[in-house]
């Protein structure tokens, strides 16, 4: 059986921490679940690290889907999360709801979809319905032609309460989870403590209730992204599975992310 929600409502519950790290095949959610990550995250990172893209905004449904089934197939206890890539949940509710029942059917427990205020009515709407969502805020790269780069979010008092008014909208539609990346470590620890949903946090402080990593970066392997959040696990271990361990260790310890891995 594999984890599901209410296990990882339950970790939350109890002041704990869960794991995440990205995952797009078999051997790794293998080896990442033997190791004791909780989530494995078919990120769209993949578009990064796998297909080499400068963006993520070339990777499709179909991508996805086929990752999905990897990651789904090397493990059998993990919860699996898969991202909506870019373009296949903006268009309508309705529209969002069949591809999601497509990344569901591949294998994934829950989708995870970028955006704030705009997307309440299609959370709602899938939530609603059987798919659970986690929301994803902050830097959202999807709209990185918009953002104007890979920069921390909500470092003005403006952007932070907006910030902090999309976490409570999104926990309203009944978003699952809240994704938080590139958030000053303060204004994420204040909207962690505000919302009664887990918050995940990448490039957002330790006081999450959870961290993410992409896998390639914290292997130490992938080299765009010069991120401060970034945390090369290699470097102190002596192979990946190692690696891993300690990044769990890490996480469920509140020792990641420390200072010199966050924003103030
Ligand atoms: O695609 C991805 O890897 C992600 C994480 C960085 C949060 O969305
Ligand atoms: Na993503």
């Amino acid at each position: 059986m594999r984890t599901s929600i209410s296990s990882l409502q339950k970790i939350y519950q109890n002041g704990e921490k869960f794991t995440v790290l990205t995952c797009y095949d078999a051997t790794f959610s293998q080896v990442l679940e033997a190791c004791g990550v909780d989530v494995l995250l078919v990120g769209d990172s993949l578009g990064n690290v796998i297909q080499g893209e400068e963006t993520t905004l070339s990777v499709t449904l179909e991508q996805i889907i086929y990752h999905t089934r990897c990651v789904a197939r090397g493990s059998e206890k993990a919860f699996i999360m898969a991202d909506m890539p870019f373009g296949t949940a903006q268009l309508s509710p309705e529209c969002t709801f069949k591809n999601a029942c497509q990344i569901m059917a591949a294998g994934a427990q829950m989708v995870k979809i970028e955006g704030g205020h705009i997307m309440t009515d299609t959370i709602q709407f899938l939530t609603q319905r059987g798919i659970p969502v986690c929301a994803h805020i902050g830097l959202t790269p999807q709209s990185i032609h918009q953002l104007g780069g890979y920069k921390i979010q909500g470092n003005t008092e403006s952007s932070a309460s907006r910030l902090f008014s999309e976490a409570r909208a999104l926990e309203q539609s009944g978003a699952t989870m809240l994704l938080m990346e590139l958030v000053p470590a303060p204004l994420a620890k204040q909207i962690t403590a505000a919302i009664s949903i887990p918050t995940i946090g990448i490039g957002a402080g330790v006081d999450c209730t959870a961290q993410v990593l992409v896998l390639h970066d914290m292997l130490g392997l992938y080299q765009g992204n010069k991120s401060k959040f970034v945390k090369n696990f290699m470097a102190e271990s002596c192979n990946i599975q190692d690696a891993i361990r300690n990044y769990v260790k890490a996480v469920k310890a509140g020792h990641f992310p420390d200072k010199a891995h966050e924003y103030q």
